[in-house]
């Protein structure tokens, strides 16, 4: 049985703090399910540390779709949410239900998130009144980083900070059963989670949201060349499989790799007579 959008809102009233993470593949996602995360999301940051894009942009809704179904198969507990990826919410709440209808029928998630505050509500609302379980996301929205110039923390000014608040509240009024807080200054990030009733999941927004959410693969340290500054390496697996690859290809040239033990025997009498069969040529 998979955590429900209901005990993601009790966790609220229970003040029981969670933490949420990404995955994209199977084998992550048994971690992470096995590790008690209630909320496994299939970010489109997949399109930065899976596929080798600068950006998210060029994520499409197949390739969420694809990696959604390798995470569903490999979690049991976890809610597993689907990030609907650049432009295909976008253009009328008839093509989001389209989009969400997707992830869930085809990739089998719980629910799926979209980034935009007030502008996105009626969509959120049209999601929600079908029945679709969605999760907002403000602040720093990373689709929009060649608009917004980069991605910077938001909400630092008097007209920016106003704008996250009504934001925050406009996606909750609409029926989202969460919202992601992103790069918000942590004093706005607490006010806001004070407000609301749903629960705030932040990422680069302070200690005070009532839930953090981080791009797995910052937190074990498998992307090395940038570590932003709202993550922290709790392992250090880059380096570790660079050693492992290194001692792979110095042990298959010098010989030490494999061995017997990593080999299958046959019986002599077999070998003799293929060798009869096949005799070196002179
Ligand atoms: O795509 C993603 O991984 C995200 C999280 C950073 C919230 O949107």
């Amino acid at each position: 049985m998979r955590i429900t959008t209901a005990q993601i809102r009790k966790y609220k009233q229970d003040k029981k703090r969670f933490a949420a993470l990404t995955a994209y593949d199977v084998v992550t996602a048994r971690l992470v399910d096995q590790a008690g995360i209630p909320i496994i999301l299939v970010g489109d940051s997949l399109g930065m540390v899976v596929l080798g894009y600068e950006n998210t942009i060029p994520v499409t809704l197949d390739d969420i779709i694809h990696h959604t179904r390798a995470v569903v198969r490999g979690s049991e507990t976890s809610m597993v949410v689907a990030d609907l990826p650049f432009m295909t919410y976008h253009k009328s709440p008839e093509q989001a239900l389209d989009s969400a209808a997707r992830c869930m029928q085809q990739g089998g998630a719980q629910a799926v998130k979209l980034e935009g505050g007030r502008v996105m509500a009626p969509t959120i609302r049209r999601l929600t009144e079908s029945g679709i379980a969605v999760m907002a996301h403000i602040g720093l929205t990373p689709q929009s980083v060649n608009q917004l110039g980069g991605f910077k923390a938001q909400g630092k000014t008097k007209v920016q900070a106003l704008t996250v608040m009504e934001d925050a509240l406009a996606v909750q009024e609409a029926g989202a059963f969460s919202v992601v807080l992103e790069c918000v200054p942590a004093a706005l990030a607490s006010l806001i989670t004070k407000r609301l009733q749903i629960p705030t999941i932040g990422i680069g927004s302070g200690p005070d949201c009532d839930a953090e959410i981080q791009v797995v693969s910052d937190i074990l340290g498998w992307i090395t060349d940038f570590q932003p500054k709202h993550t922290k390496r709790f392992a250090h697996l880059a380096d570790q499989a660079k050693q492992a690859i290194d001692q792979y290809t110095a042990e298959v040239g010098g010989r030490t790799f494999p061995t017997q033990d990593n080999s299958f025997s046959i019986d002599e009498e077999v070998l003799r007579d293929v060798e009869a069969a096949f005799p070196a040529q002179v």
